[in-house]
């Protein structure tokens, strides 16, 4: 099988914490060249460039807001600076945002999910697409959720958002592939990072994850990290426009295992 990645140039957003930063020492391991997108933490994203440019191999750290189309230009220029171009984006920084019902939210704070999850993934996919569909070939992997097909309730902008990236990225499938190039997604269900410490932290929290969870247990960075660097390899040369899920089963509707 062929999971082939030495130096491909590969840009992970939101790559220095949680998913994102197991994502990056993945392809890092494999030998791929890596750009370490970021927004606030750059202490995390300079150690991670020291770590892949001390074992032997190229990163950069890249600085940029992905909801600013000027910044993700900067940042893809930079790339382009170092490497001549880019062969796997990784569109994987986001937010949760703030628990709020529909009817409370505040409609900037709302927006600003949408801002930063759906235009900030579509703004990375478009600079790279444009660079792939003239190289003929490239995979843009985009992060959803398993929030892309199960409603949750106070977070309406975060699974609109991650509904809408699985949509576009069909979408943008459908129009890169006549380039050989494929667009699809990845959809974590409840992973261990950050994003949600504050749930798999507390005992009641973890237990009602864990009745959501078939395979019983929370997911770690590196499930979804080992997926991410197959289907961005040629071992998933013949994957496009869906989305693979890495979730315990969690998309499975645990609620009917008895019942119904
Ligand atoms: C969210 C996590 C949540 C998980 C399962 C993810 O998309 O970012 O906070 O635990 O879905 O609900």
């Amino acid at each position: 099988m062929n999971i082939d990645l030495k130096n491909k140039r590969v840009l992970v957003t939101g790559g220095n914490s949680g998913i994102g930063a197991a994502i990056a020492k993945a392809f890092a391991t494999e030998g791929a060249r890596v750009a370490i997108n970021y927004l606030a933490n750059p202490e995390e994203a300079n150690r991670l460039v020291e770590e892949f440019t001390g074992a032997g191999g190229q990163a950069l750290g890249l600085m940029a807001d992905v909801s600013d189309p000027k910044a993700v230009e900067t940042i893809f220029g930079t790339i382009d600076d170092a490497w001549d171009g880019i062969d796997i984006l990784v569109n994987n920084a986001g937010i949760d945002g703030k628990y709020a019902l529909g009817w409370d939210a505040d409609a900037d704070v709302w927006g600003q999910v949408i801002d930063i999850n759906l235009k900030g993934t579509y703004l990375c996919a478009r600079e790279a697409l444009k660079r792939m569909v003239v190289q003929r070939s490239g995979v843009v992997l985009n992060t959803s959720s398993v929030h892309e097909v199960i409603a949750w309730t106070g977070y309406s902008a975060y699974t609109a958002s991650k509904a809408g990236i699985s949509m576009m990225s069909k979408t943008l499938a459908q129009e890169a592939a006549p380039y050989g190039v494929r667009v699809l997604c990845i959809a974590p269900g409840a992973i261990r990072t950050p994003m949600n410490q504050a749930v798999w932290e507390n005992a009641r929290g973890y237990k009602d994850l864990l009745t959501k969870i078939p395979l019983g247990r929370i997911g770690e960075p590196e499930d979804v990290a080992k997926m991410a660097v197959i289907l961005a390899s040629d071992a998933a040369c013949y994957i496009t426009g869906t989305t693979v899920f890495v979730d315990g089963g969690m998309s499975d509707y645990p609620s009917f295992s008895h019942g119904g």
